[in-house]
């Protein structure tokens, strides 16, 4: 088995380790197997995985076959459980990394609905369970990529959200796709704070949004998403800083003006519409040449990864923008 290495259980991206070539007929293999059901079988990656994604028991399970959408499945170590359900960025229960996991119990995900607005020909309102059956579960293996400076490889369940998304309907005037989340101060105490103007909103543009990597996620490692990732439900968009990937969505609008983020509304400067991953603009505050993979500070092998363009998902989302200025439009 020549396509992975491990080295003191460290599970080395095999895009570091073989060439181009056969890490791409490998992804297509795995696509192959996972069509036929054979995920898991004699591959040592399959098995791996799946012994992996395994959340620890304590919330409803929610498995997904793997996904066999072309970019899906990064082949990497995965950051522990532990740490990507104690190490938060979610405002609404407080600004420390530690405090949505400490505060984040008094958020009530049943029952839940989310409302569909604006520029559609069928807009509604779904319960949470009728959103659950809408499409198949998917397992997708993502980067997320804080603007922060900090990554993670978290296994979610979910599906694309233009599965949701057609069934409205968007009519010729809907440009963009704006995401509000839910604000109770009764159940979220970071809500009496200022830090932002709550709700927090976020935007993508039609066709980011309908794009098949976009997902539509209602679990992580196979269970429920814990509250403080952003139960019940929340968007997960892995070429882009984490922030866009908004949690806990309580409506979701076609609109044709492009939306106002809260993070672009806090910080015009900082924060631009797009928020694309690229090495090569930098943030003010952080460079985003590099990151640090959270769980890995400290060991031997730690040393910051070089940030890739897009979060390494240019192959399957860069003709989005086929001549824009990634500077300007940042
Ligand atoms: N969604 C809401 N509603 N509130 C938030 O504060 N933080 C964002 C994003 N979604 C945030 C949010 C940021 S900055 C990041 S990096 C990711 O959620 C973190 O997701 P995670 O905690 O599941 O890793």
């Amino acid at each position: 088995m020549h396509f992975l290495r491990q080295r003191d259980g460290l599970r080395v991206p095999s895009s570091e380790i073989t060439p181009r070539a056969d890490y791409e007929n490998r992804r297509e293999w795995l696509k192959a197997a996972s069509a036929l059901g054979l995920a898991g079988l004699g591959t040592g990656l399959g098995l791996e995985a799946q012994a992996q994604t395994a959340g620890p028991g304590k919330l409803a399970k929610l498995p997904g076959a793997r996904s066999a959408v072309p970019g899906a499945l990064a082949v990497e170590k995965l950051t522990r459980y532990e740490d990507v359900t104690s190490y938060n960025n979610y405002y609404e229960f407080g600004t420390d990394k530690s405090d949505p996991a400490r505060n984040a119990h008094t958020l009530k995900p049943r029952p839940w609905t989310v409302a569909i607005e604006g520029e559609c020909a069928k807009p509604g309102r779904y319960g949470i369970e009728d959103l659950l059956k809408l499409a198949p579960m998917e397992e997708r293996i993502y980067r997320l990529r804080c603007v922060e400076g900090w990554s993670m490889v978290i296994p979610w369940e979910g599906y694309s959200l233009a599965e949701l998304l057609k069934k409205a309907e968007p009519n010729s005037r809907a440009k963009y796709v704006e995401f509000t989340t839910l604000a109770d101060k009764a159940q979220m105490p970071g809500v009496r704070s200022g830090v932002l103007d709550w709700p927090y909103v976020e935007g993508l543009r039609l066709d980011e949004a309908m794009h098949p990597l976009t997902l539509l996620a209602f679990g992580l490692y196979g269970e429920v998403l814990p509250n403080q990732n952003g139960a019940p439900l929340r968007l997960v968009v892995p070429w882009k800083y984490g922030f866009k990937s908004a949690k806990s969505i309580v409506r979701i609008r076609f609109t044709e003006q492009q939306p106002v983020s809260s993070w672009t509304k806090a910080a015009q400067q900082e924060y631009g519409f797009f928020s694309n991953v690229n090495p090569k603009v930098d943030h003010p505050r952080w460079s985003q040449a590099t990151e640090r993979r959270i769980g890995e500070e400290g060991g031997f092998f730690a040393k910051k990864r070089a940030t890739l363009t897009f979060n390494g998902y240019e192959p399957q989302v860069g003709q989005l923008y086929a001549g824009m200025d990634l500077k300007k439009f940042f």
